[in-house]
């Protein structure tokens, strides 16, 4: 039988013109700093930004974001509260701040369930962050928001990059949209990344350098956006087509 939710689904994210899932092989990258960094850059610059945090285990943008005391509205399902300019929705306003125990098929239940229910309205961008690894959270995405071009961030340490080369093999295969790999927490002028993820054909988008003030603005979103990261993260926006959705920019 077919699952009533998904059409449901579809119809939930219709007016949102660009679903990026910021995702990357290894654990601790900075995929979660740059969705959150993401979502305040594309937002400043004039555009309406929706982020959504499906990291089950360890969701992590309400840290990053400093976001407290605000709840999503119950008005004929879920409408995400606006917050900086975005609409926020995480799993912990379902989670709590209990463990969530979560595994396989109830993970997979519980996303169906909150993509069926939020009312986005229309949207420039979704930005999507997406727990370590190619794990059934990144399969559903890719099921069920089929329009999602997946952001891939990678470091040049070559366990991490093992990890993501396999990813990048993945969604290949799978044909799934790739909007293009970031290098993060650069710290040499090694040319690593961009030579070992040339054999797959995707944008190599910018370098984001490690910022060792990067940890004292978690939580803080004026210091945050005041960081050499946050101007790195910027600078990838600027400089990337995938990103550009409004003449002039
Ligand atoms: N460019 C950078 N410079 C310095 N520190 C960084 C940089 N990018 C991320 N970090 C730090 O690395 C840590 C991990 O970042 P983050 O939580 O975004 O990673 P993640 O890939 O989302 O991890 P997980 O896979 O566990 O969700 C954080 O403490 C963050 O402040
Ligand atoms: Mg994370």
């Amino acid at each position: 039988m077919v699952d009533p939710r998904l059409g449901i689904i579809d119809k939930r994210l219709e007016n949102i013109k660009t679903l990026i899932p910021v995702s990357g092989g290894k654990g601790g990258i900075g995929k979660s700093l740059i969705a959150s960094t993401l979502a305040l850059t594309l937002s400043e610059l004039g555009y309406k930004v929706g982020l959504l945090d499906l990291d089950f285990s360890g969701p992590s943008t309400h840290i990053i974001l400093g976001i407290g005391g605000v709840y999503p509205k119950e008005e004929k399902g879920i409408i995400p509260p606006e917050i900086y300019g975005i609409k926020f929705l995480s799993i912990i306003y379902y989670a709590g701040d209990k463990p969530s125990p979560l595994r396989g098929v109830d993970i997979s239940n519980a996303m169906i369930e909150l993509l069926a229910i939020t009312r986005w309205g229309s949207l420039d961008f979704l930005i999507i962050d997406v727990p370590p690894g190619i794990g059934d959270i990144t399969l559903d995405i890719i099921r069920l928001m089929k329009r999602a071009r997946f952001l891939i961030v990678t470091t040049q340490s070559k366990v991490v990059l093992e990890t993501v080369k396999k990813a990048l093999a993945m969604l290949k295969e799978l044909m799934v949209p790739i909007i293009g790999v970031v290098e993060n927490m650069k710290m040499t002028t090694s040319s690593l990344v961009k030579e070992q993820i040339e054999p797959f054909n995707v944008p190599f988008l910018g370098e984001i350098n490690f910022d060792k003030h990067l940890e004292d603005s978690l939580g803080n979103v004026s210091k945050l956006l005041k960081t050499d990261f946050a101007q790195d993260v910027k600078k990838i926006v600027l400089g990337a087509p995938g990103f550009r959705l409004k003449q002039g920019l």
